[in-house]
């Protein structure tokens, strides 16, 4: 650990040498890499380093709240934007999964852009850049077919004529946590699952309408909550849960129920490049297919997803 302690002093150091007087935009997105290079960097310069969260409106059940408590409580200069009309009214209509990540893409740099422009002064762009997305963009620009466009916060265009600040881009994911864990990133917050830039958008599959991610949050919450009881939540790579605009027949005391359906996303993984589904215990797939049949309205049905990738991808869009 003293190699890593030895690191963050130094890039401290290299950050304040680098950035000098001037202030700092970073988009906190709410994941690890993020988080850590902006807490890095307002150890260097403290307020000078503006952080903007955009709230989408396609995070899961109460994540703007505690993400922004987390952030708060690690002492960031942040402001949160509640955008989540304008992503909701730009996908009106949008179905195609990639139509979905270019429209939640254009969306976010405008809003971006916006926010940014009112911050006095700005030279800089923070961003969690680390070594694999340095390496990834690298091949994907020689042409190698893209399966999905990610959208995190990189890949903003050069407007403002920033400069950019890649503080982690020399470092792999376990460093990062560990670095993250050096500077008082809360251990829970470190071990979070990933979670795609288009949120529950691709994950919701047809059409994103806000009941629609309603009812999908809701059915997510259970099966989060019934896998940290069985205490699997750090031995999987991600779970969650997929809500298909397929309904079928279903019963509910004498009454007829005609509703969506649930899927059962869980996945083991190293790095997210292949994955194997994970076994789940029987009981733990028997609460979690009674508990949202019986208190998400809007299903009547749950499945489970046994494929792994290749041939599939970790998620459906
Ligand atoms: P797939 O679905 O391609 O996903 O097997 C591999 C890993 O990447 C995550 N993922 C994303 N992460 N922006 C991100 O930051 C994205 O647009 C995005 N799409 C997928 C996915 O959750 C999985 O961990």
């Amino acid at each position: 650990t003293w190699v890593l302690t030895d690191w963050v002093d130094r890039m401290v150091e290299s950050i304040r040498t680098q950035v000098g007087d001037d202030r700092v935009i970073c988009g906190l997105s709410g994941g690890v890499d993020s988080t850590v290079a902006a807490v890095l960097t307002s150890k260097a310069i403290g307020d000078r380093l503006s952080c903007i969260f955009v709230d989408n409106g396609l995070l899961r059940k109460d994540e703007a709240r505690k993400v922004m408590e987390t952030y708060t409580k690690l002492d960031l200069n942040v402001k949160m934007v509640d955008a989540s009309d304008r992503f909701l009214e730009a996908l009106k209509g949008v179905e195609e999964p990639e139509a979905k990540r270019k429209t939640i893409g254009e969306v976010f740099v405008r809003v971006f852009e916006e926010e940014s422009s009112q911050v006095e002064g700005a030279r800089w762009l923070l961003q969690g850049t680390l070594y694999p997305d340095v390496i990834e963009s690298g091949h994907q620009g020689k042409g190698a077919a893209v399966i999905k466009s990610h959208h995190n916060v990189g890949g903003l265009p050069d407007f403002m004529k920033l400069k950019v600040l890649e503080p982690l881009r020399d470092l792999f994911k376990d460093e990062v946590r560990r670095i993250g864990a050096i500077l008082g990133v809360p251990e829970g917050f470190l071990k979070r699952h990933p979670f795609p830039g288009p949120g529950l958008a691709v994950r919701c599959l047809g059409e994103v309408a806000r009941e629609r991610l309603d009812v999908l949050r809701e059915a997510d919450h259970i099966l989060q909550e019934e896998i940290a009881n069985f205490g699997l939540y750090d031995s999987l790579w991600q779970c969650f849960c997929v809500l298909l605009p397929v309904r079928s027949v279903g019963v509910m005391g004498d009454v007829r129920t005609y509703a969506e359906t649930a899927v059962i996303r869980a996945v083991e993984s190293q790095d997210g490049m292949t994955a194997d589904w994970a076994r789940l215990p029987y009981e733990l797939l028997d609460r979690v297919s009674r508990r949202i049949c019986n208190q998400v309205r809007g299903i009547n049905r749950v499945v489970l997803d046994v494929t792994g990738k290749p041939p599939a991808t970790i998620e459906w869009e």
